[in-house]
């Protein structure tokens, strides 16, 4: 049976400071990305059985109890984890996911985790409060160095206890060797954790057996990244490592007793989903990655780099564009490409792409300042935002993006290219959101969307 691969909200039209309506482009993916149309049905039609889980005796409640379980079993599933030992736990996104590993690891005194200078902030920051982090560097063309992993570790085991990567760069979209990542830090009797937000709308992963060396202990997803924007992500580790321990929320749902002295902690996963959960959201996340895996992500990721070869090769041949990161198709990568154009505020370019040519980017440093910074050589500190603070534009692909769309962006930035001093004159850069807009000209909200 052909798997439904529509996205909401292909067919829509936006207004430009030109004064007509162009159709939207979006290739802001690795920010967010729309919700497949199966998931929108899915959770329309699951809403009248909308009710508590968990706590309530009636019948929708025991459905929808049901419905939230078989979500995550699942997501574990998706992965390859085994459902004997590893569990999901439902959290708001992957930050919250790699926030509650960070709390909820026992650490002692001395304990470092070993993260990468490519990392984006959330699995960054977290560590920092918690343990001594140690970086993995870079290899001159901006890729991963595995080999300083491995020296990293036989410097410092056993006091490594954690190797945290990102799955794919959202920056570069470079893809590390997790398994191999996984394989040292086993040898060397550290746990690792793949931040898997941009990786896990790409690729296939496979967590392999509990006992393999490349077997992935900890991964960290975000629902939004993977066209289920309805706030649910996950964390999905071992059970035996959220059975003890306090959880960092402790409320409704997390226990199994309580007296007015003391607190007997429920088992995983309720331990650590205090309040009551977003079962749209994992109805909507289930659906997602069961809908990917049926479409088979090995074909899509065959069909994007094809894709990615057009833009990155487009890009290149823009006189006044520099790309950043490993040269592709000599390096793989997921379909993400940062760039800058000479002589242009990276904001300018992005905002003139979204008000003269309806196309959707991102620009700036993508919550990855050190990487970026690394990058464009600007040094270790990032200035505050203004309009000449360094970064770059991303642009990132989704499933449906098609040739017509990646040309419309590379036709778009070659006229920004040869017509640079024309759009620094037509733009100017507003204080107070920290955007640049077109002089004078700003759509009317209302008229597109009201609550
Ligand atoms: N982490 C997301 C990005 O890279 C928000 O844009």
């Amino acid at each position: 049976m052909a798997v439904d691969l529509g996205v909401v909200g292909l067919d829509v039209y936006v207004p430009t400071r030109r004064g007509y309506r162009r159709p939207y482009i979006n290739l802001d993916n690795a920010a967010s990305t729309p919700p497949l149309v199966a998931v929108a049905r899915k959770v329309e039609e699951f809403l009248p059985w909308y009710a508590s889980v968990h706590r309530g005796a009636g019948f929708k409640s025991r459905l929808a109890t049901e419905i939230f379980e078989e979500a995550r079993r699942i997501v574990v599933a998706s992965f390859g984890f085994s459902p004997a030992t590893n569990v999901a736990i439902f959290v708001k996104n992957a930050t919250e996911a790699l926030n509650k590993l960070a709390h909820r690891w026992p650490w002692e005194a001395g304990d470092i985790v070993i993260s990468s200078l490519a990392e984006h902030h959330s699995n960054d920051l977290p560590w920092r409060k918690k343990a001594r982090v140690l970086r993995l560097g870079l290899r001159p063309d901006g890729s991963l160095d595995l080999d300083h992993l491995a020296s990293l570790l036989a410097a410092h085991a056993p006091r490594v206890k954690l190797v945290a990567i990102t799955g794919a760069s959202n920056v570069t979209g470079v893809l590390p060797d997790i398994h191999q990542a996984a394989i040292l830090a086993h040898r060397y009797g550290a746990k690792i954790v793949v931040d898997a937000a941009q990786l896990a709308g790409h690729r296939p992963i496979f967590a392999f057996p509990d006992d393999d060396p490349r077997h992935l202990d900890f991964m960290a997803l975000s629902g939004h990244k993977i066209y289920a924007p309805f706030g649910q992500g996950a964390l999905i580790g071992p059970r035996s490592f959220f059975a003890r321990g306090d959880p960092e929320y402790a409320g409704g749902g997390t226990v199994s007793f309580v007296t007015p002295e003391s607190v007997a902690w429920a088992l995983p996963p309720a331990r650590d989903e205090a309040g009551t959960p977003n079962t749209i959201g994992a109805v909507a996340m289930a659906v997602a990655l069961k809908t990917l895996q049926a479409a088979d992500l090995s074909r899509l990721a065959r069909r994007e780099y094809g894709l990615t070869k057009r833009l990155y090769g487009g890009l290149a041949r823009i006189p006044g564009v520099v790309l950043y990161g490993p040269p592709f198709p000599t390096v793989d990568r997921i379909g993400i490409v940062s760039f800058n154009l000479a002589g242009l505020p990276h904001g300018l370019v992005a905002a003139v792409l979204a008000c003269d040519y309806a196309i959707g980017v991102r620009s700036g440093c993508f919550c990855a300042h050190p990487y970026v910074a690394w990058l464009l050589g600007t040094g270790g500190t990032t200035p505050p935002p203004g309009p000449e603070r360094p970064g770059m534009v991303r642009v990132s692909l989704g499933l449906y993006n098609t040739e017509e769309d990646v040309d419309r962006l590379l036709h778009a930035i070659a006229e920004i290219a040869a017509e640079s001093g024309y759009y620094r004159r037509c733009y100017e850069y507003e204080e107070g959101e920290g955007i640049w807009w077109p002089r004078g000209w700003r759509p009317e909200w209302g008229k597109w969307f009201r609550l």
